[in-house]
C-alpha cells in the first residue's frame, strides 16, 4: 500500500514537472517583466510553504525580499501573490475584469452542485446574474426595517449577558449565534430561538462546512487527484454536513415555494423564488444565456453562501474587538463618554449616529483593518493574459490578494501593528482612511456583506460598551491578540466578565 502510494505520489509529481512551467519564463509580451520568485525546491515547488499556519505573514515576510508582487508554485498550479494597497487595487479595481476569476477547485465543485456557487463560482454568465440577484435581494433586505432587526439583537444580547451576573464568557459563541439568527431572519424570515435544535444543528453545520473544507485532509484532494480514490474519513465527515446543510435550505425554498406571493415579498428566498420564476416566464432560453440554464441550485447556493458569510465573520470582528478592548480600558471609557455625550443617558443608539461616534466608528475600522477575518480574501484567477505593474500574468493564474499585508503596509500606516483608533480621526482625509482599510476586498468580487457587517458590529459594540465594561476574570490576564490563521483569521478563545458601568471595579484589568 505505502509502496503504491508513494509510487502515485512520483508519478503525480512528474506530471506537475511536466505542466508546470510558468507560462512565461523570459520576458512576456510586449517586453513586460518576469515575476521574482524565491528559489523552488526541486519537485516540490513552493508547496511546503502550505505547511506554515501564519501564511499572511510570512508572504508578508517573502515580500520583504523578493518584492510587493512575487510568483509560487503550489502542485501544478502557479500562483501570484499580491501584498500592497496599490497592487491589490490595480487588480482587484483598474483591471477588475482580468482578475475576477476563482481558480477551479475539484473540493469546492463537490460541496456546490459542481460549482454553481457565488462566493467560489468562476466569472461565467450565471455567476454574473446570481452575484447580481444576491446583491439586489441583499440590498432589498437591508432596506426593510433590518437596524431594528439588528438593534434589538444587541440588546438582547446584553440581556443576556447581564444574565450571566458575574460570570466569565465565552464570547464568541454568543455573537455568531446572533448574527446567524439576524441572517436567518432576512434569508428565511424566521427568527429562531438560540435554544432551538433545528437552529443549533444548521449552526452547527456550517461551521462544520468551512472547518471541514479548509482542513489539509480535504485541500490535498485539489493538487493530488489520486487520493480521491483512497478512503478519506474528513471528506465523509464533509459530505455528510452538506447533506445536512443543502436539507435544511432545500426545506425553507419548498415552504417559501409554497406560500409564495409576488404581491409580498417577505425575505431574502422570497426576493430570489421571484427573479426565478419571473426568468421562467419570460423564457429566457437556455442559449440566451450562454447556453446553460439558471436554475434553483444558483439561488440555494448564493443562499448557503450569504449564511456562511453572514455569521462566523462578523462574529469572529466582535470577539477580535472586545479582546482589543479588553487590552484598552482607557479607550472603553473613551467610548462610553462619547456615547453618553452624543446620545445621553437614555436614547439608544441608531445608525445615522455614527456620524457622530467618531472614536466608535474609528475603533471598527481599526479592529478591521488590524485582523482582517479573511487576511487572504479568497483566491482569484485570472480570466485572460493579463499584466501587473509592468509584469506578465497568464490566463488561468492564481492570484491571492494579502489584505493582511495591505493593512499593515508601512508604507500607507504608521506602527501599523499597533492598535490605535485615532489614527482614522487624525488622518488629512478621514474618509479615505477608512476606505484604505481592505478588509472586504475589491473590484468585482468585493464582500457582498460590508454594508450588514459594518450595522451589526456598530450596533453590538455600541449596545455593549453602552451598558458594561469588558474585563478580564483575573487583573491583567488578557486575551492572546496573535489569533490563529487559518482560512479565517481567528481569537483564542478566552474568557471576559461583562461588568455594568453602574458597578465598581474600575480600575482592573489596566493595561
Ligand atoms: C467583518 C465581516 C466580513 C468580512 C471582513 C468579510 C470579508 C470578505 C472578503 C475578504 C471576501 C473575499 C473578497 C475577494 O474575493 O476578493 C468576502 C466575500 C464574500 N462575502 Fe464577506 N466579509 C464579511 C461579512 C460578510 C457578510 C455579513 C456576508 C453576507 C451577508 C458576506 C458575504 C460574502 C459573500 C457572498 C462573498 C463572496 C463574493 C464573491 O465572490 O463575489 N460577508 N468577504
Amino acid at each position: 500500500m505505502f509502496c503504491s502510494v508513494l509510487f502515485l505520489l512520483l508519478l503525480s509529481l512528474l506530471a506537475f514537472i511536466a505542466k508546470g512551467r510558468w507560462k512565461c519564463q523570459g520576458p512576456g509580451p510586449c517586453g513586460s517583466k518576469t515575476l521574482p520568485s524565491p528559489r523552488p525546491l526541486p519537485l516540490l515547488g513552493h508547496l511546503l510553504e502550505l505547511r506554515r499556519k501564519d501564511l499572511p505573514v510570512r508572504f508578508m515576510e517573502l515580500s520583504r525580499r523578493y518584492g510587493p508582487v512575487y510568483r509560487l508554485r503550489f502542485g501544478t498550479q502557479d500562483v501570484v501573490v499580491l501584498n500592497t494597497t496599490e497592487l491589490i487595487r490595480e487588480a482587484l479595481i483598474k483591471k477588475w475584469s482580468d482578475f475576477a476569476g476563482r481558480p477551479q477547485s475539484y473540493t469546492a465543485d463537490l460541496i456546490s452542485f459542481g460549482g454553481k456557487d457565488l462566493s467560489l463560482g468562476n466569472y461565467t454568465a450565471m455567476w454574473k446574474i446570481q452575484r447580481r440577484l444576491a446583491h439586489s435581494s441583499l440590498q432589498r433586505s437591508l432596506r426593510t426595517n433590518l437596524e431594528a432587526l439588528i438593534s434589538q439583537e444587541a440588546q438582547q444580547l446584553c440581556q443576556d449577558f447581564l444574565s450571566y451576573g458575574s460570570s466569565p464568557v465565552d464570547v464568541s459563541k454568543d455573537f455568531s449565534l446572533h448574527t446567524c439568527r439576524i441572517i436567518s431572519s432576512m434569508t428565511f424570515g424566521v427568527l429562531f430561538d438560540k435554544k432551538d435544535p433545528e437552529f443549533q444543528v444548521i449552526h452547527k453545520c456550517i461551521g462544520d462546512v468551512v472547518q471541514l473544507w479548509s482542513s489539509p485532509n480535504i485541500t490535498v484532494l485539489d493538487s493530488f487527484p489520486f487520493l480521491r480514490k483512497l478512503p478519506n474519513a474528513s471528506l465523509d465527515a464533509l459530505m455528510q454536513a452538506v447533506a445536512r446543510r443543502d436539507a435544511f435550505v432545500k426545506h425553507q425554498l419548498e415552504i417559501h415555494k409554497e406560500t409564495f406571493q409576488p404581491s409580498e415579498i417577505r425575505d431574502i428566498s422570497d426576493s430570489m423564488i421571484h427573479f426565478l420564476q419571473e426568468r421562467k416566464q419570460q423564457e429566457q432560453t437556455p442559449a440566451a444565456a450562454g447556453g446553460e440554464e439558471f436554475d434553483e441550485d444558483y439561488i440555494h447556493m448564493a443562499i448557503v453562501d450569504l449564511f456562511i458569510g453572514g455569521t462566523e465573520t462578523t462574529a469572529s470582528t466582535l470577539t477580535w474587538s472586545v479582546a482589543y478592548l479588553m487590552h484598552h480600558p482607557q479607550v472603553q471609557e473613551r467610548i462610553y463618554s462619547e456615547m453618553l455625550e452624543v446620545l445621553g443617558p437614555e436614547r439608544l443608539p441608531e445608525y445615522s449616529d455614527r456620524v457622530h461616534l467618531p472614536l466608535l466608528w474609528a475603533t471598527i475600522s481599526e479592529m478591521l483593518r488590524l485582523r482582517p477575518v479573511a487576511p487572504l480574501a479568497v483566491p482569484h484567477a485570472t480570466t485572460r493574459d493579463t499584466s501587473l505593474s509592468g509584469y506578465f500574468i497568464p490566463k488561468g493564474t492564481v492570484v491571492i490578494p494579502n489584505l493582511y499585508a495591505a493593512n499593515h503596509d508601512e508604507t500607507k500606516w504608521k506602527n501599523p501593528t499597533q492598535f490605535r483608533p485615532e489614527r482614522f480621526m487624525e488622518a488629512e482625509d478621514p474618509k479615505q482612511a477608512h476606505r484604505d482599510v481592505l478588509s472586504f476586498g475589491a473590484g468585482a468580487r468585493v464582500c457582498l456583506g460590508e454594508s450588514l457587517a459594518r450595522m451589526e458590529i456598530f450596533f453590538f459594540l455600541a449596545h455593549l460598551l453602552r451598558h458594561f465594561r469588558f474585563l478580564p476574570l483575573v487583573p491583567g490576564q488578557l486575551p492572546d491578540l496573535c489569533g490563529i490563521f487559518g482560512i479565517n483569521l481567528r481569537s483564542k478563545p478566552f474568557q471576559v466578565r461583562f461588568v455594568p458601568w453602574t458597578e465598581p471595579g474600575k480600575d482592573e484589568g489596566q493595561e
